[in-house]
This record gives C-alpha cells, structure tokens and sequence, in this order.
C-alpha cells in the first residue's frame, strides 16, 4: 500500500476488533493535521494527550496519540472492563509503528468507540449554570468508583476530566473514559481505595475552582466542599452493599431486607455468605458479589430495552401505573409490559417528529415527558392524558434543547482553563 504521499508504511500495525475501514484513515500524518472532513466537532474534556473525534463507517471513534506501550496498555484494560460489565467506553484497536512522509516515527495511538449522547463535564457546566449539577455530577461518580472497586480496579486518577456523563432521569450515569493509569487487582487494600477517593476528591475541587475561575460555575459554591461530599457519598455506599449485618436466629425476614435495600439502590446480589456464632444464637450476612444495574436488567428482560438504571427505575414505575390502571395486576407481566412498551413507550417515541430526534436519547425523552405531564396536570389541577402531554412537549420544550446525540455546539477545550495540569 502507498500513502498519498508515496511513502510506504511498511511497519504500520493495527489490532483492531473490527473495522477495516481503519486503514483508510491517514495514519502516517500528526492527527493534529488530520483534515477537518475526517473529524466529528463533539465535545471533549481536557487532556494530556492529543485527542479528536473521527467518523468511521456512519459512526464515531475517538483516537487518543499516546506512546506505543501505553496505548496498548489503556487498550486491554479497557477491554477487561468492558467483559466485567463495568462502564467504561469501548477499545477498538491500537495503530502502532506510524511514519510520516519522511520516514519520521509518529506516536501510537489507541481507538475507542465514542460513547453516544455522553457529554464532558465542561459541556454541562456550560450549557446550564446549576450548582447542583456538580452534586449530581459527584454522586454518579461516587456509584462508579464503588463499582470499579468492586471488581477490583484501582484507578489511580478520578476526576471529572476523565469521567463521561450521560443524563440519567434526571440523574447522571457516568462512564470510565481514561483508563491509563488504572490496575486491575483481585481486590483491593482500604488504603488503595482510600487514595483513590482522596484523589478523586482534590482533582474535583480543582476541576471545580477552574470553572469558578471561568466564570461557568458559581463563585459561591464551595468547590472544596465537594471533597467531603464525595467521600461520604463513597463510603456510605460502599458499607451498604458489602458490610457484614449480624441478628438473631429467628430474624430470617432480615436477609430478604437486606436484599431488598441492595435492590433499591439498583443492585443485585450475585452471593450471599451466611454464617452463625459458635452459640448457634445469631447469624451474620455478608453481600459478596453484588452487581449493579438491577433495574436495568429487569427492564431488559421484560421490553428488551436498554437503558441507565435511573431510566429503568422510571420506565419501570409508569410500566406498574400501566398495569394497575388498566387493571391488569394479577396478568402476565410479559404481556403487559409489551403492551405497555407500543401504547406508551413506542407511541412517545414515535411522536418526535425525525428532525428533533437527535435532541436526547429515547429513555431520557420519555422521563422528560413523564416530568411534563406531571407538572402540567399540577397547574391544570386534573390528569393529563398521554398524548397531550407529548404534543405540548413536542411543541414547546423539546426544540429549544441541545442536540445532544452529535454536536453539542461547544468546543470545550476552548472555553479558559486556569491550570491545565494535563488530567
Ligand atoms: N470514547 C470516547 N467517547 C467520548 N469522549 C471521549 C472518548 N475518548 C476520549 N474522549 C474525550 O477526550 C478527553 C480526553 O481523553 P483521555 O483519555 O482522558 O485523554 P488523556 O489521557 O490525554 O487525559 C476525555 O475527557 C473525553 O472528553
Ligand atoms: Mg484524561
């Protein structure tokens, strides 16, 4: 194969789970200079390394140049997440032993999917200036560093910089973007634990002053507040789902509370270790393997739809309005939420008219209507139907949102940084 240029890139190298349409990319140029038609203009966080969003068969990748080892480094952990079912974004390949025209070496680089309606931080802060979406921002954080704790990844530099948010009914789902300096154990110390929410907690103060600084954040937020607000968010979450609870013998009802209360916080327990005292008079449980996304499981199973767990949760509420209100308690849960699934979810969905599509995804769409309705039935003082809900929607609230699904409109690496310390 030769270059446009006429060079011949004898040692180039691509792992790759897929694509070939990746060799059509033109690798022996700086991705600094790749042409402007290549590139996708979605938001980015900051970075230490070159960054840029590329189409590639009607989707987006996201090429990172790093050196060679740590590309493939970052490139198999994110791959060991991916298989542990954690949210992380999606390794695609490594393209290794770049040249340029003249022969020069140019650095590695490593290829992940883009993750679709996933926004930086810096995009949120700068589209609505609400404080509390630095809280909400921590507590999705909070639940994914529980969770990569869990399965044993020490991350080694948490902050928002290198987390992806998609909106979660009114909540965040965050997503692991940068894996390099993480480590997969079989488990971790406390004290790694530890440093990782310590660390998560100065990076986010710092991330937050930048924003005060930028004048995209509230100067009167206690940005340094945030430390502490994390790390309980963390510790409170992390007893729950694996503290030993100790009672009594005949208190059997305690273990099916203790499952319920996991449930709740949108987790399932994979084991359970039940032990009693030498006495024979009390028992201690211990959660061993719980797994997140016990909503979203559910909802899968009964719809098929894919969706975040605060989704599901909310999706699965109107799913029991449904069956109570047309009186179908005692049916075939399967069938009813199939029902459920064409004369409510598909008929919201289908109501969008196409140009407004890219507004949000459908999950979110739907919450957004739920939301809608609710409020307008309270100012009308009577229940609103369905329908009408989505067409007041249709019509007054949904075109003056961002098009999430693409480009948002901002570049955020533009927006003043005050210390870019290359998170
Ligand atoms: N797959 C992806 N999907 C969406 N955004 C991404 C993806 N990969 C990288 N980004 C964006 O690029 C930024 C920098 O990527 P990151 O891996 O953190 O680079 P660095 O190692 O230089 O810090 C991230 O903050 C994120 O906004
Ligand atoms: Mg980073």
């Amino acid at each position: 194969m030769t270059t446009p240029s006429g060079a011949v890139p004898t040692s180039l190298h691509i792992t790759a789970v897929s694509d070939p349409a990746l060799l059509d990319l033109p690798w022996h140029q700086a991705l600094e200079e790749w042409p402007d038609h290549l590139l996708a203009a979605l938001p980015r966080g900051i970075s230490r390394h070159i960054v840029r969003f590329v189409r590639l068969s009607g989707t987006v990748i996201a090429v990172k140049e790093i050196n060679a080892a740590l590309a493939t480094r970052e490139y198999h952990l994110l791959r060991m997440l991916r298989r542990l079912g954690l949210p992380a974004v999606e390794p695609v390949g490594v393209v290794s032993g770049r040249r340029d025209s003249d022969g020069e070496p140019l650095e590695s680089a490593l290829i992940t999917r883009h993750l679709q309606f996933s926004l930086p931080y810096r995009a949120l802060f700068s589209q609505a200036l609400r404080e509390d979406t630095a809280t909400r921002l921590v507590d999705a954080l909070a639940v994914l560093l529980v969770r990569l704790h869990l399965a044993g990844f020490y991350w080694g530099d948490v902050s928002l910089s290198n987390t992806l948010f998609r909106r979660d009914a009114g909540a965040f789902a965050a997503y692991l973007v940068d894996a390099e300096t993480g480590d997969l154990h079989d488990q971790l110390s406390r004290g790694q634990r530890e440093y990782d929410v310590e660390l998560a907690g100065m990076n986010i103060a710092g991330e937050l002053m930048d924003l005060q600084a930028g004048g995209h954040l509230d100067e009167q937020y206690d940005a340094v507040g945030i430390i502490e607000v994390i790390t309980s968010r963390y510790t409170s979450l992390w007893a729950e789902l694996t503290r030993p609870e100790s009672f009594e013998t005949g208190e059997r009802w305690r273990v099916d509370a203790r499952i319920r209360r996991l449930n709740e916080l949108g987790f399932d327990v994979g084991e359970l270790t039940l032990s009693t005292d030498i006495t024979g008079t009390s028992v201690i449980i211990e959660p061993k393997v719980v797994d997140a996304g016990h909503h979203s499981r559910r909802l899968l199973r009964l719809t098929g739809l894919d969706v975040g767990e605060n989704q599901a949760r909310r999706l699965l509420n109107d799913l029991d309005t449904y069956t109570a209100s047309t009186g179908q308690q005692g049916g075939d849960e399967e069938l009813v939420a199939h029902e459920w699934l064409t004369r409510c979810f598909e008929l919201v969905v289908r109501a969008v008219p196409r140009e407004l599509a890219g507004k949000l995804e459908q999950a979110e769409l739907y919450h957004e209507i739920l939301e809608h309705r609710w409020y307008l039935s309270e100012r009308r003082g009577h229940d609103v139907g369905l329908q009408e809900a989505v067409h007041s929607y249709v019509e007054g609230v949904l075109p003056l949102k961002p098009d999430e699904s693409s480009v948002v409109g901002v570049d955020t690496e533009e927006m003043p940084v005050v210390a870019d310390d290359g998170a």
